[in-house]
């Protein structure tokens, strides 16, 4: 007779539980079957198929141009490789603004071609009819406020968000609109710890930063926090490895061996 040994999924409830009992959550990025399978296996709570795949994955100098459908290669790959892990998956540029059924039919298309558990917007207010629409199939909804990429070109810049009162004022009415609707969490991007600390106090769901001071959870992006991405060095970044080089200087050992004939050896052939 065999054990089953349950591995205990996290769920959106989880994470509730986890900010009521003052547990941090953690999340990164994936964009693959063998990271996402490499990163389930430490224990992390969300796995993110981030539309930074635009840039990381791509090539692109945003995240505007990445599709539905790349999205969607990337993130089915990812939850192939996920056995306990929450898969949350971008909505990209244009597959959601415009009005809430195109929204729906871009949330229905991630969820059954991927098999992911939730879906993340940016934007507020602006967006909020896509988001209930979203949330009245039974779809969860994580919002995305404070520097959301897709509006680069509004901004224009990548500096902080919300430094001045109005931008402040508009970001804490955005956090409580996005719980009303029923969101079960809100990535804060790039603004000051204090206002974050006062939407994550203010409001009941995880609030998950990145450059935003210490919230009931961090994101990152993988292939910085890596070292694979060497040109993107923003100061709430911090690089757990040097991937950058370790990867050279292995690749680099294996041409030298296979030009001196080191490589493959007596034991390395049939
Ligand atoms: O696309 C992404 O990787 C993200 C994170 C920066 C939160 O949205």
């Amino acid at each position: 007779m065999s054990i089953h040994k349950e591995i205990r999924k996290v769920t959106t409830h989880v994470l509730q539980a986890m900010k009521h009992e003052g547990k941090k959550i953690t999340m990164l990025t994936a964009y693959d079957y063998s990271m996402a399978k490499l990163l389930d296996k430490t224990g992390i709570d969300v796995i993110l198929v981030g539309d930074s795949a635009s840039n990381v994955m791509a090539g692109f100098d945003s995240t505007l141009p990445i599709t539905l459908d790349m999205m969607i290669y990337h993130a089915a790959s990812v939850v192939r490789g996920v056995k306990r892990a929450l898969v949350v998956v971008d909505l990209p540029f244009g597959t959601y603004q415009s009005n809430s059924k195109l929204a729906l039919s871009s949330a229905i298309r991630i969820m059954k071609e991927t098999g992911a558990a939730a879906v993340k917007i940016e934007g507020g207010e602006e967006v909020i009819d896509s988001v209930k629409r979203i949330l009245s199939a039974g779809i969860p909804v994580m919002g995305h406020l404070g520097l959301t990429p897709q509006s680069i070109h509004k901004f224009g810049t990548y500096v902080v968000r919300a430094r001045e009162e109005e931008e402040a004022s508009k970001l804490i009415a955005d956090a409580h609109i996005l719980e009303d609707a029923g969101c079960f969490g809100i990535v804060l991007e790039k603004v000051p710890a204090s206002l974050a600390n006062q939407i994550a106090t203010e409001i009941k769901i995880p609030i998950i930063g990145i450059g935003a001071g210490a919230v009931d959870g961090q994101v990152l992006v993988l292939h910085d926090m890596l070292g694979i991405t060497q040109e993107f060095s923003p100061r709430f970044l911090r690089r757990y490895a040097n991937l950058d080089k370790i990867i050279s200087d292995a690749v680099n050992n294996y041409i030298k061996d296979v030009k001196n004939n080191n490589f493959p050896n007596e034991n390395e052939q049939y």
